[in-house]
């Protein structure tokens, strides 16, 4: 279980020669490869040895595991990774996760971590800062934005005093883990009103109250509002200053789900499209995905912390030594988790180490670039923009030129730019993932790693207007 000293320090050593090797060499590998269950069971199952290697055998073991088992992965903090939610974390957020493996904090209540409670708490108070909440709102760290969305959806319901019909409220655009959250709370389907949104994608204000009215009329009760700090499908903000009037106005909690897209609200540019995020009762963030934090670090922020904890804490015989004094949090009473990891060490690390400012830059730079992108689009005649960079997300799909008078159905386009995407992945270029608005295949780039340069995007997108056109030549369409 511990080997002497010198022994782990050269093991530990492989372990951080391994991660630079492969943060080295990234630009040069491939962004995204898999394989079959029937190929990985093949190549990596095995029956659990009765006797182990020893420390002598661990470095072979390491040398296996990053040759054979992280390759058949996404990297996702390659420059060349623009499908779903990239994440690139920080070296200092990979050191800190290095400490906290080895220090193994349990961090559910004061008793047992002091010291690193009061550094969650410090990071949370800073992100209060940043969303403009304020005083005395805090929050959780969790392990994402699923995590995060569950808590929101389970503090609505504590607050609303366990209405027997509560009703949430979600646009055609929220995140599934919202729906998923209503589900995990008893919700039944028709508790979960989804908001159709029209071509904006945005979730309208009148829509919402006409919804409450209804469901009221019903003997319903309206107990959450969730609105988009960035929508996963396109990056669109819903307009949050007029639902946080809405909400106000009928009584209703505010949640917006801002797991990818809040922490541009530390930039000019993402400040105006997010205002009104800090009038909200509770936002979901999640560092490991704009905030150049290693997986698994989300976040809940609530207006009012004691909610959170009225809805979370459950107290037993065993825990009453973990009783708290003035100003001191018992995390585990904010969170579903009692043991939890020290997850604030790697934002508090990253914070001291780059500081705000850079960090607002890579933010702001992630956010030009999909400007330039829609831009670019814009000026290709054989690429159609489906919907305009929001944030950092800008969708589009590959149109050819109809210089032969030919229609290209729906169906074409789409079969068109499935080959386009898979030649993409196949060919180790790119990885680019793919979604739908309103019935209409998109590929998107989602764009929001501080290793993705302009030079980058060119290729790809130069790439898909190439294979786009060959593809196109030798198919036909549907004339
Ligand atoms: C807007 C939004 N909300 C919630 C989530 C879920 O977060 P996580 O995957 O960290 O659980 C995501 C993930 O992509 C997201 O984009």
């Amino acid at each position: 279980m511990a080997p002497d000293p010198e022994t782990m320090r050269r093991l530990g050593y492989r372990a951080v020669d391994h991660l630079v090797a492969r943060w080295a060499g990234l630009e040069e590998d491939r962004p995204w490869q898999t394989a079959s269950a029937a190929e990985t069971r093949a190549l990596l199952h095995t029956e659990p040895p009765e006797e182990g290697t020893g420390s002598d055998g661990v470095e072979a073991l390491m040398d296996e595991a990053v040759q054979r088992i992280f390759p058949l992965a996404g990297r996702i903090d390659h420059p060349r990774f623009l499908g779903f939610v990239p994440s690139a974390p920080s070296w200092p957020s990979v050191l800190a996760d290095i400490l906290v493996a080895g220090h193994n904090v349990f961090q559910g209540t004061w008793l047992e971590s002091a010291g690193p409670s009061q550094v969650e708490l410090t990071v949370l108070d800073w992100l209060r800062r940043w969303l403009g909440m304020p005083e005395g709102a805090s929050g959780v760290l969790t392990s994402g934005g699923s995590a995060a969305n569950l808590l929101a959806v389970v503090t609505a319901r504590e607050v609303a005093g366990w209405p027997s019909e509560p009703v949430m409220y979600v646009s055609d655009q929220g995140h599934n883990s919202l729906r998923k959250a209503g589900r995990i709370a008893g919700l039944r389907r028709h508790q979960i009103r989804i908001i159709p949104t029209g071509p904006d994608r945005l979730l309208r204000p009148d829509r919402v109250r006409d919804a409450l009215a209804a469901d009221r009329a019903a003997g319903r009760t309206p107990i959450l509002i969730c609105a988009n700090g960035g929508a996963t499908n396109t990056g669109t903000v819903d307009p949050l200053e007029a639902l946080a009037e809405l909400s106000r106005a009928e009584g209703v909690r505010l949640h917006v789900d801002a797991a990818y897209g809040g922490f541009a609200i530390l930039t000019t540019r993402g400040a105006g499209a997010l205002a009104g995020l800090g009038q909200a009762d509770s936002v979901t963030l999640d560092p490991h995905k704009w905030f150049f934090q290693s997986y698994e670090c989300g976040c809940l922020m609530v207006r009012d912390p004691a909610e959170l904890e009225t809805a979370m804490r459950v107290s037993a015989e065993y825990l009453q030594d973990t009783e708290t004094r003035d100003g001191e949090v018992n995390f585990g009473d904010r969170s579903l988790q009692l043991t939890r990891s020290f997850r604030a060490l790697k934002i508090w690390l990253s914070v001291h180490a780059l500081g705000r400012r850079a960090m607002a830059r890579a933010i702001d730079g992630a956010m030009e670039l999909a400007e330039r992108t829609e831009a670019w689009i814009r000026d290709n005649s054989e690429l159609e923009l489906l919907h305009p960079a929001a944030l950092s997300v800008v969708c589009f799909r590959y149109r050819p030129r109809d210089s032969a008078g030919r229609e290209w159905s729906e169906e074409a386009l789409e079969a068109l730019n499935t080959r386009i995407q898979d030649h993409l992945l196949e060919d180790g270029h790119a990885m680019v993932s793919s979604t739908r608005l309103a019935g209409r295949y998109s590929l998107r780039f989602c764009i929001l790693n501080p290793r993705t340069r302009w030079r980058h995007l060119v290729s790809i997108l130069e790439e898909i207007v190439a294979r786009g056109r060959e593809i196109a030549e030798t198919s036909g369409g549907t004339a």
